[in-house]
């Protein structure tokens, strides 16, 4: 199967999970998704990222973000695997993890890569947005944890972006300022944001911090 692309649907799925059946779409609703994969349960990097996922419920609820973990390890691991991963995170697992031992959603979403050593899950993230489009896909390997700051400082700025005619410069996080869409002109820019608060680096680069602020304060 292809690997989801950016801008197109997330494909829809049905998996029975931690928290009981879900079917993806009708479960995530409006909402903003983060799907994330990881290879194997009682496996020491996993049970680092998941137990982040959880200490991280108050920073997704603030973004309106849903997070659904999936891997090819049957309900009843995840089951008991939750307990150790409470422990090393230091709260409670509240997101539901996905028994895929069918593997349906592991390859509708292209992560198993072959490469990787044996027929599991890498380390894939999709952020899906409430309109269901794929917004950002990361791919990371088995031996690497992925940095859960990042992908909450990635929704902060789809979720900027969309808000107006906007990107994000590197390493730009909630607060700094905002490189102003090749859309608009310097001189609208400055029409719409105010003269002080537009500031032209080249043609091309400019910056303002009016509108710029992520939606969680
Ligand atoms: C881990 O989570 O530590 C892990 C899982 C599978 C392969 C390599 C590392």
């Amino acid at each position: 199967m292809a690997t989801p692309r950016l801008g197109e649907i997330a494909p829809d799925f049905q998996a029975d999970t931690t928290e009981g059946p879900i079917a993806f779409h009708d479960w995530k609703h409006d909402s903003w998704a983060v799907l994330f994969s990881h290879p194997a349960d009682f496996t020491p990097v996993c049970t680092t990222e998941l137990g982040r996922v959880a200490a991280l419920k108050d920073d997704w609820e603030a973004r309106g973000v849903k997070v659904l973990a999936v891997s090819v390890d049957p309900l009843q691991t995840h089951d008991a695997w939750k307990i150790d991963i409470e422990q090393v995170g230091g709260a409670a697992v509240t997101y539901p993890l996905i028994a895929d031992d069918s593997r349906s959603v592991s390859e509708l979403y292209d992560m198993i890569h072959p490469g990787e050593g044996d027929t599991s899950g890498v380390r894939s993230v999709f952020v899906i947005d409430p309109a269901n489009k794929v917004r950002l896909n990361l791919t990371y390997p088995k031996s690497v944890g992925r940095n859960f700051d990042e992908i909450l400082r990635a929704v902060d700025a789809l979720q900027l972006t969309d808000r107006g005619p906007f990107s994000t410069p590197a390493d730009w996080k909630d607060g700094d300022r905002v490189v102003v869409a090749p859309s608009i002109t310097t001189a609208d820019a400055r029409v719409r944001f105010g003269d002080h608060a537009v500031e032209e680096v080249t043609p091309y680069l400019r910056y303002t911090t009016e509108g710029a602020e992520a939606s969680v304060g």
